[in-house]
């Protein structure tokens, strides 16, 4: 790739004007339809959705809350080629799969006002987490979701799983209900996530220490007493604990342990039992996006999504088999997890975490790679990696092979503490750091790095914001979150975190250049109803059809007096987190 010859930035779309109301806006020319909402049938046998008579087993069959990550595998040829595009047939863009993160729920918006807490409405938060599979078709111009599906499944936090890889059996993972430490009921704070190139699900644990409690407040000499306080377990902002004695670290000390990884689910197998891939660590995982080394090694990029945590890459040991998909079943078991260094020259440095290697030892209090693994963060800390501005999205450009890191926001950092790669005290917008392999191979333990754009209002001087000066009043943003990259190498960026009280705009998307004179102009493209954040952005390989997340509508309000009724305007039925499909109205690529 090489500069383009001027300055106007290519994204061939009317900029939306930036602002807030109750519903999703647009660009001009292109159309915003309601694929699933909250409630939705996803399994067979799904009652209709009834927000009076909600109950667990409906909710089970039902599309959950809070979508966050959204794949999309196409159907007729699950694969993605060995430079990160999908090869498939003519079909792969108008049928396919997708695999859709439920994060976390809201009683506030779900129940009606005054619900008691019972064991039954924890039920229903707990079959609203996780993710589900739903196979989606597109005929005219309009998607549909397929029903009845094969492959139609709801994964919640009660689905049987099992963990692989080095830290599986291990003794930190053994509770009463599991004295091997193999087995493990549910996923939590699934936010984002990735897809493999053999057509795979990894679903990312977030926030799961929020789901402990600890009545006798004290971690005074608990048995995870060190890892606990660096994972801020209890969080106990969910109260499952009080109905789940394994949510409750005083009588079940390890069940925390047993979140906080990456799991791996086979949407093609309805039945196939979810892996958690302890090789890939255990912290608050945003994403797992991957792209493949030089020599055929998979390489998943992931952001501890903390205020001065850390970013870190796992690569496999073995090559990815792209001709026999099921030669990949455990190649994520294996392979080495590195943590990043920035340095203050623009170089970098993946320092790998591995048992018996520079302080990772017993006299650290590491017993073996089980541990390194169980308590990562633990383990980085030792390594001396930079600490970050909030990782989240972690995405490699397939056609330049830059990878791009995106760093929400960090008001904790004071001016003592700025580096290089976090440049600016009380960062509350946030930036994208452009990370380089060296020999462009992303398995290298090395790497150049630069800033793309620290992110807020550049018009105000104050704010210290660095998008190209062609960034309109409405091009800026903040808070940077998910993003999807296209043919042409340009970044779309979902926000999390925007609103009147912030920056005075809705979160959104806004698709910014990456390369040439127009590098860091940024356009706005679309944005959320009030109190939502935008997730999830993914093509189809064709470019003609854009997924979003629209999680949490109404975030802050309550059942009765919601601050939108998104997307359903319908009396007495609160906002509904969904995805919506953005097509182009006369056909055609987005923004080309
Ligand atoms: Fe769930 Fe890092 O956002
Ligand atoms: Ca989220
Ligand atoms: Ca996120
Ligand atoms: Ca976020």
């Amino acid at each position: 790739f090489g500069l383009r010859g001027n300055t106007t930035p290519s994204f061939d779309f009317l900029e939306l004007k930036a602002g807030f109301d109750q519903t999703h806006h647009v660009a001009d020319g292109y159309r915003a339809d309601i694929l699933i909402r909250w409630g939705d049938k996803v399994v067979s046998g799904a009652p209709q959705f009834d927000v009076q008579h909600q109950s667990a087993a409906a909710q089970a069959k039902q599309f959950g809350y809070n979508n966050d990550f959204i794949g999309y595998i196409p159907l007729d040829q699950p694969r993605r080629d060995l430079n990160g595009g999908w090869s498939g047939g003519a079909d792969e863009s108008v049928h396919g799969l997708l695999v859709v993160n439920h994060e976390y729920t809201d009683a506030l918006l779900m129940f009606p006002t005054s619900s008691p807490r019972t064991t039954a409405l924890v039920d229903i938060e707990m079959a609203a987490h996780g993710g589900s599979v739903i196979e989606i078709r597109k005929s005219g111009d309009k998607w549909n979701v397929m029903d009845p599906s094969f492959y139609a499944r709801r994964i919640t936090a009660t689905t049987p799983m099992r963990f692989s890889g080095p830290a599986a059996g291990a003794a930190k993972l053994k509770t009463s209900a599991d004295p091997t430490g193999t087995m493990v009921l549910g996923t939590i704070n699934n936010c984002a996530g990735g897809v493999t190139p053999w057509g795979t699900w990894l679903t990312c644990e977030e926030n799961f220490n929020n789901y402990f409690i600890d009545p006798s407040s004290s971690l005074t000499g608990h048995p995870n007493e060190a890892g606990f306080r660096r994972y801020g377990v209890p969080g106990a902002v969910n109260d499952w604990g009080n109905f789940y004695p394994r949510f409750d670290i005083a009588k079940e000390a390890n069940e925390a342990n047993r979140f906080g990884w990456i799991v791996e689910i086979d949407p093609f197998d309805p039945s196939s039992t979810p892996v958690k891939r302890t090789a890939l660590g255990r912290f608050k995982h945003e994403g797992a996006e991957s792209i493949v080394s030089r020599d055929g090694r998979l390489v998943i990029y992931s952001g501890d999504d903390q205020r001065f945590d850390y970013v870190y890459k796992f690569v496999t040991q073995d090559k990815v088999d792209t001709s026999n998909r099921a030669k990949n079943k455990d190649l994520l078991d294996k392979g080495v997890l590195y943590v990043a260094r920035f340095n203050a020259d623009g170089s970098g440095t993946w320092l790998p975490l591995v048992y018996g290697q520079g302080p990772l030892t017993a006299a650290k209090g590491f017993a073996n790679q089980a541990e390194v693994l169980i308590n990562t963060r633990l383990a980085a800390d030792l390594l001396g990696a930079t600490k970050m501005d909030r990782p989240e999205d972690v995405e490699a450009n397939p056609a330049t092979g830059k990878v791009y890191v995106v760093l929400t926001n960090n008001t904790n950092r004071t001016a003592a503490q700025i580096d290089p790669a976090n440049p600016r005290a009380k960062n509350a917008y946030g930036h994208i750091i452009e990370m380089i392999p060296d020999s462009g191979d992303h398995a290298a333990t090395t790497f150049k790095w630069n800033i793309l754009v620290k992110c807020g209002n550049h018009l105000d001087p104050s704010v210290g914001a660095s998008f190209n000066p062609k960034t309109t009043a409405d091009g800026w943003f903040g808070m940077p979150d998910n993003v999807a990259i296209d043919a042409k190498g340009r970044l779309w960026v979902a926000t999390d975190g925007q609103g009147p009280d912030s920056t005075g705009r809705a979160d959104g998307l806004w698709a910014i250049e990456t390369d040439g004179p127009a590098r860091g102009t940024a356009k706005h493209f679309f944005h959320v109803p009030i109190n939502a954040e935008l997730c999830g952005p993914r093509f189809t390989p064709n470019l003609e059809t854009l997924f979003l997340a629209v999680q949490h509508p109404g975030e802050g309000s309550a059942f009765n007096a919601p601050s939108t009724r998104w997307p359903d305007f319908q009396q007495g039925v609160p906002p509904r987190p969904s995805v919506v499909v953005i097509t182009r109205t006369n056909r055609g690529k987005i923004a080309c």
